[in-house]
């Protein structure tokens, strides 16, 4: 009888691309998808613990699980990712939620195969946290279950040495690792080979790429132009950068390099730099700016967006006030906002002056509320302009795709010529409706 699995994915693209890797070690062990996790045999949480919001989700989603497992006595369940490797979580896990199988940290994902024979032999809780990093040896060498036929995620490293004074990424996923670059070119091309169009490269720093000596010299720069410089039609694209050590090689080498995205997530986090030393960020703002001004003169129609975090402890009305002018000044075309969350075990946690939820809340409808103007006119300016679209679906009036922003970009059938899905096409942007751009290949 067929086996049937299902995985909840919370988080960053790294856990995405690590539930691809989840999916792949179960398919090989003849495990099929599961259109829900009702029809599961297996079911996986992939999880997150960023912020607390992100964990009270998974805690009841992992809780409605019991009927479930109440129904079905073989169901396996299992927890993996980020919130499991925190300290003693797996035995909170188990306490609260005695029907859990297995559990296994954000470091060992290669091994879950191995976890689940040893459960389906015994049929005995396994808890499998591990600290040790090694997995880097490892972890490329499984097999991958792609989500996606046009876009693909490759890793380039793994880990975090910024310590930012708000997370919990260093603790959870150890210090950074980077991958051989022949592994990851290896990777690419295969991709490429495959027919995929956008490849990702994916790191929690890619800017630190090579800084831990382990790629031969490589570091970041070269490895995108390298890249960059394989046979075919596709583009590249990288994150996360910190502008810490976004360098000027790197500037130029997305700037002469047509296949690299134009489109550059750089996390700002905050627009005073009385926070950013509290943040430990290592730049502040006029550092900020400046790149911004580089980025913009060596690629005049770069895109970009931003994450920031609001009522960081300490934040003041004033700290905000500069938050809400760069952004007013920056004009990203998108920005991630958060309210800061206290995170167990980092720096600020321990901050006096925390600041109130209300207070929170009041600054990131605010900001919200500017950032959605600023976005909607950026985009409305981009009527007129060429833009290149991989198209990926179709309905009876539009053919639809993304431009390298992300944002959705529809094609009227009624004006263009036959198209074809999964590939790119210049199309001149006509309007801008309901936030959606829609455009016109001639
Ligand atoms: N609270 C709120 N936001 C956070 N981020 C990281 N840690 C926290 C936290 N404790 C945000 C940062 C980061 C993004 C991925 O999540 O903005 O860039
Ligand atoms: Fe967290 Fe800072 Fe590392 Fe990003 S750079 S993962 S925000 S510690």
């Amino acid at each position: 009888m067929d086996k049937f699995y299902y995985i909840y994915t919370y988080g960053c693209q790294m856990n995405v691309h690590e539930t691809e890797k989840l999916a792949g070690i179960l398919e090989k062990r003849d495990y099929k998808r599961a259109e829900s996790a009702e029809t599961a045999d297996i079911i996986v949480f992939n999880t997150c613990c960023i912020r607390e919001s992100a964990e009270q989700k998974i805690l009841g989603n992992i809780g409605a699980v019991k009927p479930l497992k109440k129904k079905n006595k073989n169901l396996i369940v299992a927890v993996c990712g980020c919130m499991s490797q925190q300290k003693e979580m797996a035995a909170n896990l188990k306490k609260k939620f005695p029907f859990i199988d297995i559990v296994f940290g954000a470091n060992n994902v290669e091994f879950f195969g191995e976890y689940l024979d040893e459960f389906l032999k015994q049929r005995k809780f396994v808890n499998q946290v591990i600290d040790d990093k090694s997995y880097i040896e490892n972890i490329d060498k499984i097999n991958v279950v792609r989500d996606n036929s046009l876009y693909a995620y490759v890793n380039i490293m793994y880990g975090c040495n910024n310590f930012c004074t708000y997370c919990i990424v260093p603790y959870v996923r150890g210090r950074e690792k980077s991958r051989k670059p022949q592994e990851i070119y290896g990777e690419v091309k295969n991709l490429l080979a495959m027919g995929y169009k956008v490849v990702t490269l994916l790191g929690q720093n890619v800017n630190s790429y090579g800084l831990d000596d382990s790629t031969d010299g490589v570091d970041f720069a070269q490895l995108l132009d390298t890249i960059a410089n394989f046979d075919g039609d596709f583009e590249l694209r990288f994150m996360t950068s910190h502008p810490k050590d976004l360098s000027d090689k790197l500037i130029e080498v997305m700037a002469k390099n047509d296949k690299i995205s134009k489109s550059l997530h750089l996390p700002v986090q905050a627009g005073s730099d009385k926070v950013l030393k509290a943040m430990n960020r290592s730049y502040n703002i006029t550092h900020y700016k400046n790149l911004i001004k580089k980025l913009r003169q060596a690629i005049p129609n770069i895109t970009l967006s931003t994450d920031i975090i609001v009522g960081f402890p300490g934040e003041t009305e004033q700290d905000y006030q500069a938050t809400v002018d760069l952004v007013k000044e920056i004009k990203f075309h998108n920005a991630f906002v958060f309210m800061y969350s206290k995170r167990k075990g980092t720096i600020a946690e321990k901050m006096e002056d925390q600041v109130p939820l209300n207070v929170k809340r009041e600054r990131i409808h605010n900001l919200l509320q500017i950032q959605h103007e600023i976005s909607t006119k950026l985009f409305e300016n981009m009527v007129g302009s060429t833009q290149r679209v991989l198209l990926e679906q179709e309905n009876n009036l539009y053919y639809i795709g993304k431009v390298q922003c992300g944002k959705v970009a529809k094609i009227s059938k009624a004006n263009t010529k036959k198209l074809d899905l999964g590939k790119f096409y210049d199309c001149t942007i006509i309007d801008y409706k309901n936030g959606n751009l829609i455009g016109r290949v001639d």
